[in-house]
């Protein structure tokens, strides 16, 4: 059989094949290079970044839980202009797409970050992340249709590559966010970032975090996060990239089969930094062994 197909289109970016890594798990893909060979990833979706440096959370940030872990970051990163002064240059390096994630407290923010970004050729599109629990107001743009879609209006005028939203499964109807961005021009949503929790010390009687509550994420959120990306993907006609708790192939072909034009991984990079490469090869493997020559044959083709 002829290899297959895994070339998938995000808006007017081609991707290689549909495996990404998630935002926040895989920094800018310099501390996984000699671990992985970053050019067969579909993508890397760089840390999110802010137009000025933040020093993020107190720590503990981290905290393991039965399938999966609670994280409280903070959105650290160094700014804009350092993420363009240090990080691009490696990234210029590499021969895959490069997706930078940008957050933001204001409208005006998010569109200055993706100005300056529009303007720098090896940023291949732009992730607005709406949906970072950890710090004050992270979940504001997330959670209103109105809100969500002034932050895509604003960086769609502000930049000219496509623009993907990550939205947040802490709300009531994700549905109605994604439907509401798409209006505005989002080219494609990913989804879902993590879900609000938390961890108690039962000897001290305080909460593990330094910043009380963090983001839960890893197997134990996958089912929902898959029913999610199914109900989205019944709503609208924008790609959806589909992420919450996949760690093996098998795990993002359900995210395709529900409706999914590609994946992200995250959790799963800090157990194995190999496993987006696993992940691509076992979805060539069962597509040879199902006759599937494009991997589009298999968007969305849950049977009912
Ligand atoms: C963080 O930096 O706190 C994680 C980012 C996110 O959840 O969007």
């Amino acid at each position: 059989m002829v290899k297959p197909n895994l070339k998938v289109k995000i808006g007017g970016l081609e991707l290689k094949n549909p495996v990404t890594v998630a935002s926040g798990t895989f920094g800018s893909g310099e501390e996984y290079r000699k671990l992985v060979d970053l050019n067969k990833i579909g993508a890397i979706v760089t840390k999110s970044v802010t137009l000025k440096p933040r020093e993020g959370n107190p720590p503990p940030r981290v905290v393991e839980t039965p399938s999966g872990m609670l994280n409280s970051i903070g959105l650290q990163n160094d700014g804009i202009d350092a993420f363009i002064k240090d990080k691009v240059p490696f990234l210029n390096k590499v021969k895959t797409a490069v997706i930078v994630s940008i957050a933001a407290h204001r409208v005006e923010d998010y569109a200055a970050i993706a100005g300056k970004l529009d303007k720098i050729k090896r940023v291949d599109a732009i992730e607005i992340n709406i949906s970072c629990p950890n710090v004050e107001g992270g979940l504001e743009f997330a959670r209103e249709p109105g809100s969500a879609a002034a932050v895509v209006r604003a960086v769609r005028r502000a930049s000219k590559k496509p623009v993907i939203t990550k939205l947040s499964p802490n709300v009531k109807d994700i549905t109605e966010i994604a439907m509401a961005v798409e209006e505005a021009g989002s080219d494609a949503v990913s989804l879902v970032n993590t879900f609000t929790g938390m961890a108690i010390d039962i000897d001290t009687r305080r909460p593990v975090l330094g910043n009380v509550v963090g983001g839960l994420s890893g197997p134990a959120i996958k089912p929902i996060a898959l029913r999610m990306a199914w109900e989205t993907a019944k709503k609208v006609k924008i790609p959806i990239i589909g992420m919450g708790g996949i760690m093996c192939y098998e795990d993002a072909l359900e995210f395709i089969i529900a409706g999914a034009s590609a994946v992200q991984i995250g959790t799963a990079n800090f157990v194995n930094p190999r496993v987006a490469v696993e992940i691509i090869d076992g979805i060539e493997e069962y597509m040879r062994k199902e006759g599937i020559k494009n991997i589009k044959e298999l968007t969305g083709c849950l049977k009912r």
